[in-house]
This record gives structure tokens, C-alpha cells and sequence, in this order.
């Protein structure tokens, strides 16, 4: 998963609605108390009081990080039943069934904010809730799969090891399994490429071709920078953000370049370049344009990814019945033995 979308507001009112109201009398005291959890570094727990505007922020992050994890399934479950080899195809389904386990379990971690599950997945059908632009991109090959794994991934878990950290105690524990699952996303992928870039030149070519298509896309999706980014100081003073976008794109940036040097791919960016005095790498401008056209609606894939989620959420809805009718008949059962 997948973060940038994630300080993006959707001005959900279902989300708000859900919200519970903050405690009628003492509420300076329990903010006190609030401020000196965070700034003690310790977890705000379901049960415990948090301002409204701490609630309504980690339900529109949590839930628009579970949206991203689940229509991240969509690119690379196209290239399921076209997969090489038996290994690869393994390995593929392996990382797109964790994905859907990453949205269950943020979704979890969002309903103990007090929002329904159907409210989180109608917002995301209606377009209302946002989802990381990066998965509104085509896979035209096999190269796309091992570049998402390493790069989109790759990218995936320098957002998501700080959130490991995060005040918030549910997503927090929910990031820590995540993240081991996704630097096993992130190695294969590149042990993908790197079979490829042993291959034919055509192959070889392939890789080039995805690496170029998703590096400036990669790049976008740790979101606008910090001058352009007015949910992130609250963030920081709520330790739900630990790390700036400008800081975390820069140190994946940093840990990527030597990698892209191994594998014998070239990182499409003229003006990138080792600074010796910062001691990072510096890099070209990134179109926030086409970025913002992706967030709101206008990238390739948009409406094809939200055509297929809608379709297979209602092509699972016998799956959801059968599952609600034996959860009543066991509940019968167990009820008529009590008696
Ligand atoms: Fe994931
Ligand atoms: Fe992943």
C-alpha cells in the first residue's frame, strides 16, 4: 500500500456521521490527557476519548489505505493466468492475496473508529473515497509486474514502516505484519527483473520500458510536496505522519538508485545526479499535474480499476449470503443447545 492518497481530504459525510461525539463535559481535561499520550509517545486505543478531528483523519487515511491495498490486487491479478512459469504464477497469486489480506485488516482497523464497513466500501464504489493513483496505471507487460514489485512496493514500505510507529494503536499493530509481507513484495519483484535482465535483449528491453513508464508515477505517489501538503503538520503533532513526503520520496530515491545499478536499468531522469555536499541524491521536477489528473479521475485506468472492483463486489454477493445464513444457523444451534 500504498499512502499517497492518504492526507488527501474526500470530505466523506458518512464517515462524519459515524464519528462519536466527543465528551460532553471535562473535554479540556481529556484533551489534556490526549496531548500527553502523544507527546509521551504512547497508543490512543479504540476505547480511549481522541479529538474529533483525530478520529475523522485516521478514518479517511486507514480507509483510503485498505482501498489502495484492495484495487492494488486489480493491475497485477491481470497478469495471474499469464504468469511464465508455475514458480512465478505462485509467487504472484501469494502477493496478490496478501494485498487483499492488507485491505481486510486496515478495514478492521478503521471500523474500531466507528465506521462501518459498507459505508467505507459504498465511498469507495461511488468515487468518493480516494485510492493511490499508482493503481490507475496499465501493466502492458510482464516487466510491469516485477517493476510494481519493486518499485511500487519498494515505495510501499518506506511510507508504511513509520506508520508502524503511528499513535494510533490498531493501525499501528495492523502495519507491522504488513510491512513484513510487503519487503517480500518488494524482493520479488526485483528477483523478477533481475531474471529478465539476464535474458534476451527483447527482455532486457521489456524491463527498461516498465522502469521508465513507473519511476516518475512512483515518485508522485509519496503525495505533494511539504509545501503543498496541509493535513501533514497535524499529522506530525498527532504522530500519524513521522516523516515528511519530501523526506520520504528523497530516502527512497537514495535507497533505490544503487539498486536500479545492480539490476543494469537506468533510472529515466536526466538531472539525477549524486550531490556530495547533501550527501542524497538530487532528481528532476515531478508533474504534479498529471498526478492531481490521476487523483481526480483522469489517469489511464481510472474507470476500468472502479468497473472492476464494483463487479467483482457484486459477483461476491452470494459468497457474503452464504457466509451471513451459517453465521445464523450456527448462532441457532448454539442458542437452542443453551436452552
Ligand atoms: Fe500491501
Ligand atoms: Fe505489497
Amino acid at each position: 500500500m500504498y499512502t499517497q492518497a492518504l492526507d488527501i481530504p474526500d470530505a466523506d459525510q458518512r464517515a462524519r456521521q459515524a464519528m462519536a461525539p466527543a465528551a460532553e463535559a471535562g473535554e479540556k481535561a481529556l484533551q489534556a490527557q490526549f496531548d500527553a499520550k502523544i507527546d509521551a509517545d504512547r497508543r490512543i486505543e479504540p476505547q480511549d476519548w481522541m479529538p474529533d478531528a483525530y478520529r475523522k483523519t485516521l478514518v479517511r487515511q486507514i480507509s483510503q489505505h485498505a482501498h489502495s491495498e484492495v484495487v492494488g490486487m486489480l493491475p497485477e491479478g491481470n497478469w495471474i493466468a499469464r504468469a511464465p512459469s508455475l514458480k512465478r504464477k505462485a509467487i504472484l497469486l501469494a502477493k496478490v492475496q496478501d494485498e487483499g489480506g492488507h485491505g481486510l485488516y486496515l478495514y478492521s482497523a478503521a471500523e474500531t473508529l466507528g465506521v462501518t464497513r459498507d459505508a467505507m466500501v459504498d465511498a469507495l464504489h461511488s468515487g468518493k473515497a480516494k485510492y493511490s493513483s499508482i493503481f490507475n496505471y496499465p501493466t502492458l507487460t510482464w516487466a510491469d509486474v516485477g517493476t510494481i514489485g519493486w518499485l511500487v512496493d519498494g515505495a510501499a514500505i518506506m511510507n508504511q514502516v513509520p506508520i508502524c510507529r503511528c499513535s494510533y494503536g490498531p493501525y499501528a499493530r495492523a502495519m507491522i505484519r504488513i510491512c513484513k509481507e510487503e519487503s517480500f513484495h518488494q524482493r520479488q519483484g526485483f528477483d523478477a527483473l533481475m531474471t529478465m535482465m539476464k535474458g534476451t535483449p527483447a527482455q532486457r528491453d521489456m524491463v527498461q520500458d516498465a522502469v521508465n513508464r513507473w519511476w516518475w508515477p512512483v515518485l508522485a505517489m509519496f503525495g505533494p510536496p511539504d509545501t503543498d501538503s496541509p493535513n501533514s503538520a497535524l499529522g506530525m503533532r498527532w504522530g500519524i505522519k513521522r516523516i515528511s513526503n519530501d523526506e520520504l520520496r528523497q530516502k527512497f530515491v537514495d535507497a533505490t538508485v544503487p539498486q536500479a545499478k545492480i539490476l543494469g536499468v537506468t533510472v529515466p531522469d536526466p538531472r539525477l545526479k549524486w550531490n556530495e555536499e547533501r550527501q542524497h541524491y538530487d532528481y528532476g521536477a515531478i508533474d504534479w499535474n498529471e498526478f492531481w489528473a490521476v487523483v481526480n479521475g483522469n489517469g489511464p485506468c481510472n474507470k476500468e480499476r472502479l468497473a472492476t472492483r464494483v463487479k467483482a463486489h457484486a459477483d461476491g454477493q452470494w459468497v457474503r449470503d452464504a457466509a451471513l445464513a451459517h453465521a445464523r444457523k450456527q448462532q441457532q444451534r448454539s442458542m437452542k443447545e443453551a436452552a
